[in-house]
């Protein structure tokens, strides 16, 4: 039997739809180079009362993500709506159950990458993107944003940023990805799937 193919973990929490969009856009990237397979995930709200349990499958979106689905991943995007600037409590509780993962250096030297939706244009996309990027450092992943070769970037009235890729969701969560976010969510996927597997290959030839 072959090997299973490596795979880039795409892993959103989302409440009202626009990040998980960008997730599935961001998945379609990671498709479309051969060799490496997207697994798109996500994670449960959190609750004020502690160990509240939710249904083991959510009722929409993608299947909630475990620890071995982030230890075993070739390349990591990470994706949240904005909260206040920051990103959302959910994944951020998913990010603090990952202790056992650092100790034992599971995601270092593995490509990385963030995105993020806000209602406002102003509303702290860049450092929403940024309070991603801080976790990921700390497990030694390497973190790639978006290149100005983006054409989209420089274009772009919406979202999009050298950070990572970002949506403007409106007051009412109601706007649509605009070409420019879709074309850069994609890109954003395909290039962190290119990466994910020459790093993947090289290790393999270390090993
Ligand atoms: C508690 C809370 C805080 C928020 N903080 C911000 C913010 O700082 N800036 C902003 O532009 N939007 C903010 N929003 C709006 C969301 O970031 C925005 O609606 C986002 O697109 C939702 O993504 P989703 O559809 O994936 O849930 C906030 C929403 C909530 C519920």
């Amino acid at each position: 039997m072959s090997d299973p193919l490596p795979y880039v973990l795409v892993l959103y929490y989302s409440r009202y739809g626009a990040t998980r969009a960008m997730a599935e856009r961001l998945t379609a990237g990671v498709e479309s180079c051969r060799g490496i397979e997207a697994r798109l995930r996500t994670v449960p709200p959190v609750s004020p009362t502690c160990q509240a349990v939710d249904p083991e499958i959510p009722a929409e979106g993608a299947v909630y993500a475990s620890l071995d689905d982030l230890r075993h991943c070739s390349g990591l995007a990470l994706g949240s709506p904005t909260r206040f600037g920051n990103m959302a409590a959910p994944l951020k509780h998913f990010i603090d159950s990952t202790i056992e993962l650092w100790i034992g250096g599971a995601l270092v030297d593995k490509p990385a990458t963030a995105f993020t939706s806000t209602s406002s244009l102003h509303g702290g996309q860049e450092t929403t993107l940024i309070s991603m990027l801080l976790p990921l450092l700390h497990h030694g992943m390497v973190y790639a944003g978006l290149p100005y070769s983006e054409v989209a970037l420089m274009e772009t009235t919406g979202g999009g940023t050298p950070y990572g890729a970002s949506h403007l969701a409106g007051k009412r969560s109601d706007r649509p990805l605009d070409d420019h976010e879709r074309d850069l969510t994609y890109a954003q996927g395909r290039r962190l799937a290119h990466l994910a597997l020459a790093l993947h290959r090289s290790q393999e030839t270390l090993a």
